[in-house]
């Protein structure tokens, strides 16, 4: 089944691991999928020993819901359980008796999941009690975004944000001929639950936008791709195609040309792609064209598509990323944190049905800490969904270490309220507010031969499925089935575990402090530079002076940002004393000598945690280093690389961070050691 050579990195699908494949299996189900599910058991067995059986003989059966009753009397199974005829068409029943096991598929997409669970499980007839188990994706939507190009962009590569090598879809200007990797990942997303793929960068440039005419064709290969691992294609798509693709004088949402451009390039992919996904919109934003441009609400331009798309069952994913590029710096008036919430609150209600409202996790960029977006929270009447970014461009550009997961079950479990209110997740999966939006993440992978730059990363890409599909799964949980997936030796894996827990913290201590953000290199973001956006129009500031540093974001004297949430979260970021340290400096500008909840200084947080954080790193090598002889080659010396230019990185920005705010603020470390 897999396309690669068995010496390619195939991720966390290695051929030469999973238990399932010495059972005896049968495959009885219906629908398209089924022959995916068959050809990965054939797969399975040929390696590993087993054989494909009728279903009586066999110790593990594959079916659908539809023939549950027979195949599990069949196999001796017994009657299903009645939540069998209640499974979603994604969800997926385990039924066990008598040293045998059933997986029953709500649907053949169901099937395929409860397979790669089966997959997962090391020994899936020695784990769980007979009965019926059931497992459902908690969001429906499970997506991933592709800010690829299909060229390379003169300033931003081919991959925009992309630490992986070139785009793994398009190579030359046009799409690879050969789709055997593209082939391989769609098995990667299926493999943990992944349904939608958009195959471009949100910004669309003008080659990229012929995606959605002349280069249709490129669409319809690689739906052929995605679809038998139930994978659904979408399209990034330019709000003024219908003047630059279609000649016309406007892109205006209410003029009847436009609709109607619309309408037809809309059926003319659906003619071709009959389970075609939809478009990922950015509007008005960095530059991108929109509605504002003729006077017209968000709302009005993202039902405009969504109305061409809706007699196909097309969905329209509109980002709330919106907010001004050009500020003035020496205006304090403008918070960019509070934008997203000032455009989109007043606009709840107005999206339709088909239109859901994507909006990133923090109300800035994807730094390494940030408070939850308070707009998740504030649209009851809009489909939402969470925007994460498993490419590492504000975390280390896949060249450090960076296990987000535990990131990203924070923001999950974020309450808009007391303890008990409802959650980001319980908004995207739709408990709280129905119906849902769901999860969407900006991929990590490309061309490179180990998938995603650091080896390391390829486990953020495994963690976002997985939180998707089951946000209650702890981070550490995540970490040790991607290990025992990817890692043969038993060293190798303690050796990685070590070091990925805890790196997402570690990454914190020696870059930007105490959530105030940034202090990266304009441009490319990689690396220490303090004041680099201080006085540019983009809205990211830190305000450090001789005094103190960090933004107010108060009501009572700052951009009243804070406000923007509910009790006890307003009352709580209104005050230093009441905010938690790691965002005290988003929300509050404070003295140097402002003292943390830890009993430290601000200032002496910000040298221990510098020379900390370079301290970790260091272990991190030498961790490394003892058993790289046991890890597989070239990923043992590709993991070595990258931990030494992480070493010189944070030694770099512990540098810089440490004697900028000692020349700011005169305050020695109290422990004497070297700043510059
Ligand atoms: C960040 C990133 C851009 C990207 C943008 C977005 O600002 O640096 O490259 O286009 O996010 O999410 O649209």
């Amino acid at each position: 089944m897999s396309p690669l050579a068995p010496t390619a990195d195939h991720a966390w699908l290695r051929p030469d691991a999973p238990a399932l494949g010495r059972q005896i299996l049968a495959v009885d189900a219906s629908g398209p999928l089924v022959e995916t599910v068959g050809a990965e058991v054939a797969d399975l067995t040929t390696w590993h020993g087993g054989r494909l059986a009728p279903t009586d003989e066999a110790t593990v059966v594959l079916t659908t819901a539809d023939r549950a009753r027979g195949v599990l009397a069949a196999a001796g199974l017994g009657e299903p359980d009645r939540a069998v005829a209640d499974l979603g068409p994604e969800a997926f029943a385990v039924v066990r008796g008598h040293g045998r096991l059933a997986v029953v598929g709500g649907s053949d997409r169901g099937l395929l999941y409860g397979f790669h669970h089966m997959r997962r499980l090391q020994d899936p007839l020695g784990h769980g009690s007979d009965g019926t188990e059931i497992h459902a994706p908690t969001h429906p939507v499970r997506m991933l975004d592709h800010w690829d190009n299909v060229a390379v962009h003169p300033v931003m590569g081919q991959v925009e944000r992309g630490y992986a090598d070139g785009s793994l879809f398009y190579h030359d200007g046009r799409l690879r001929p050969n789709l055997d990797r593209v082939r391989h990942y769609a098995r990667l997303l299926a493999s943990v639950g992944i349904n939608r793929v958009s195959l471009n960068n949100v910004n669309v440039h003008r080659l990229e936008a012929t995606l959605l005419t002349e280069r249709l064709d490129d669409v319809v290969r690689l739906a052929e791709v995605f679809r038998p691992q139930g994978v659904a294609v979408y399209l990034s798509v330019n709000f003024s195609s219908p003047m630059t693709l279609g000649g016309l004088p406007t892109a205006d949402p209410a003029d009847e040309a436009v609709r109607s451009w619309w309408a037809s390039a809309v059926r003319r992919i659906y003619d071709a792609i009959p389970d075609f996904g939809g478009f990922v919109v950015k509007a008005d934003s960095e530059g991108q064209p929109g509605p504002f441009g003729y006077g017209r609400t968000h709302a009005d331009g993202a039902n405009m598509l969504a109305r061409a798309l809706a007699p196909h069952g097309g969905e329209v994913f509109w980002r709330a990323f919106v907010y001004n590029h050009r500020q003035d710096w020496r205006d304090r008036s403008t918070d960019r944190a509070r934008a997203a919430y000032d455009h989109f609150t007043p606009l709840d209600g107005q999206f339709d049905d088909n239109v859901v409202l994507q909006v990133k996790h923090g109300p800035m960029d994807f730094q390494v800490r940030e408070p939850v977006s308070p707009v998740i929270g504030a649209m009851p009447r809009t489909r939402l969904a969470l925007e994460l970014q498993v490419t590492q461009e504000y975390t280390g550009q896949q060249r450090h270490v960076c296990y987000l997961a535990p990131m990203w079950s924070q923001v999950l479990h974020f309450p808009f309220g007391e303890d008990d209110a409802p959650t980001v997740s319980d908004v995207a999966s739709g408990r709280a507010t129905a119906p849902s939006g769901g999860i969407v993440a900006v991929s990590n992978v490309g061309a490179d031969e180990h998938w995603t730059g650091h080896p390391f990363a390829q486990a953020n890409l495994y963690a976002l499925g997985r939180l998707a599909w089951d946000p209650q799964l702890p981070a550490e949980s995540i970490l040790d089935e991607w290990l025992a997936a990817t890692f043969a030796d038993e060293s190798v894996r303690d050796a990685a575990r070590s070091i990925m827990t805890g790196s997402w913290e570690t990454y914190e201590q020696y870059t930007a402090p105490l959530g105030v953000g940034f202090m990266v290199r304009p441009g490319h973001h990689y690396g220490p530079d303090v004041d680099g956006y201080e006085y540019t129009p983009w809205g990211t500031y830190h305000f450090a002076d001789r005094d103190g540093v960090g933004v107010d974001r108060t009501r009572a004297t700052g951009t009243g940002y804070a406000g923007q949430y509910p009790e006890p979260w307003a009352s709580r970021f209104e005050l230093s004393e009441t905010t938690p340290d790691e965002l005290l400096l988003f929300f509050h500008h404070v003295p140097y000598t402002h003292r943390l909840h830890s009993g430290k200084t601000v200032i002496q947080h910000i040298y221990d945690t510098h020379f900390a954080g370079v301290e970790r790193v260091e272990e991190m090598l030498a961790t490394w280093e003892r058993v790289r002889e046991q890890a597989p080659r070239p990923l043992a010396d590709r993991v070595r690389e990258r931990l030494e230019e992480q070493r010189r990185s944070a030694i770099e920005w512990r540098d810089q961070v440490n004697t900028y705010f000692f020349r700011k603020s005169g305050i020695p470390d109290n422990r004497g050691r070297t700043i510059y």
